[in-house]
């Protein structure tokens, strides 16, 4: 792919203090457009504003599909996509299910690599957890109200200097359990669409006005994840995640989280026994009273992993024991870390550099 680059500029040590997830913006971002069943060539330019006809499929119908990704500098100052691949095949199979284009994938990976490589400056140092994340974004631009599948669609790439969703020592959170589905068998909870993410946060608002981080959504008694991060409890010293294939054969309820394909991957380093399968409500609030439930969390690339004590459903709340971050919660977050910044050996080859080499850009002046 060839990409064009016009009014850039470098900035080498921003002051900006990053405290939070997402509300920075770095200065640059990629575009390219989809149109007569071609891509166009890229483009990196200054960020501004995106103009749409007011009848622009995305603004009626959401036709989008997202990604979120991270930059991370290593502890020798080098900076690393954490598995861009494993990404760009996710935005396809999300592209395929809301018929927006593929884009190939060592071109989706070109893009994320170019802008990445012009906003360098902005990937913070990684101690306390920071990192510079990576939204990609196809969008639906044909101008038409009719509800046919859109021949138009604008892509781009904006980049974020961002902390860990809950900080750097991420004290454990509580959750509310809601008997409602965040996406439906069948539907789309396997593709990063919007229209998955508007739907829940009437949920999500329900869980924070009564002081809960987010929902966890239980499905016909099974529980399935939450809002944007993927559930795993403790139980008897066994890490048990729900399986992506969903419960009695239905499929497309859980997103395939990537934190959690990573989290699987490393689980038998650390000798911590592991099992993909159905949990119900019942058993887990059962075993948070008996005690064999010692941890729970969620994960994902925001949140890394976040500790849960606390279930609350239909008016009891379930804590378990211990109140701190739990041992093999802190394992594999400990080992995850050490491994995207440089400490441990990557041996799963989770690290993709980013480097000026591979990169075809043409500079253009003003
Ligand atoms: C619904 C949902 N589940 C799980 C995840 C975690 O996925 P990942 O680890 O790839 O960020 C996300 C975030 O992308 C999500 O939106």
């Amino acid at each position: 792919m060839r990409i064009h680059v016009k009014n850039s500029y470098s900035v080498v040590n921003p002051k900006k203090a990053i405290d939070s997830f997402g509300t920075l913006t770095t200065p640059h971002m990629f575009t390219r457009v989809f149109g007569e069943d071609t891509w166009e060539d890229g483009w990196i330019d200054q960020r501004h504003s995106i103009e749409l006809d007011p009848s622009a499929f995305v603004l009626h119908y959401a036709g989008n599909v997202f990604e979120g990704m991270k930059a991370i500098r290593t502890v020798d100052g080098n900076v690393n996509i954490i598995r861009p691949h494993e990404h760009a095949m996710r935005f396809n199979r999300s592209c395929d299910r809301m018929v927006a284009p593929e884009m190939p994938e060592p071109e989706f990976i070109e893009a994320i690599d170019a802008l990445v490589h012009i906003d360098n400056g902005f990937v913070p140092d990684s101690n306390e957890g920071a990192y510079c994340y990576i939204r990609p974004n196809i969008i639906a631009t044909t101008p038409a109200l009719g509800l046919n599948p859109p021949a138009e669609f604008l892509f781009y790439i904006i980049l974020s200097p961002s902390k860990p969703f809950f900080g750097a020592n991420p004290a454990p959170q509580s959750l509310l359990a809601v008997d409602q589905a965040r996406a439906h068998p069948g539907g789309t909870g396997q593709a990063k669409t919007g229209g998955n993410y508007a739907g829940s946060l009437l949920f999500k608002k329900r869980a924070r006005d009564h002081g809960h981080i987010e929902a966890l959504y239980i499905d016909q008694n099974q529980v399935t994840e939450t809002g944007a991060a993927n559930f795993y409890m403790i139980k008897d010293g066994v890490f048990i995640t729900p399986p992506l294939n969903g419960f009695e054969g239905k499929s497309g309820v859980i997103l395939q989280g990537i934190t959690r394909k990573s989290i699987l991957e490393i689980l038998p380093d650390l000798n911590i026994p592991v099992s993909e399968r159905a949990i119900t409500l019942d058993e887990l609030l059962t075993g948070i009273t008996t005690g064999n439930v010692t941890e729970m969390g969620i994960m994902g690339t925001a949140a890394v992993i976040q500790p849960i004590k606390t279930i609350a459903y239909d008016r009891g709340t379930y804590t378990v024991a211990s109140q701190q971050l739990g041992t093999i919660t802190s394992a594999v977050r400990n080992h995850l870390l050490n491994i995207y910044r440089g400490i441990e050996e990557d041996k799963h080859n989770w690290l993709h550099p980013v480097t000026a080499a591979s990169l075809s850009m043409v500079y253009q002046e003003r």
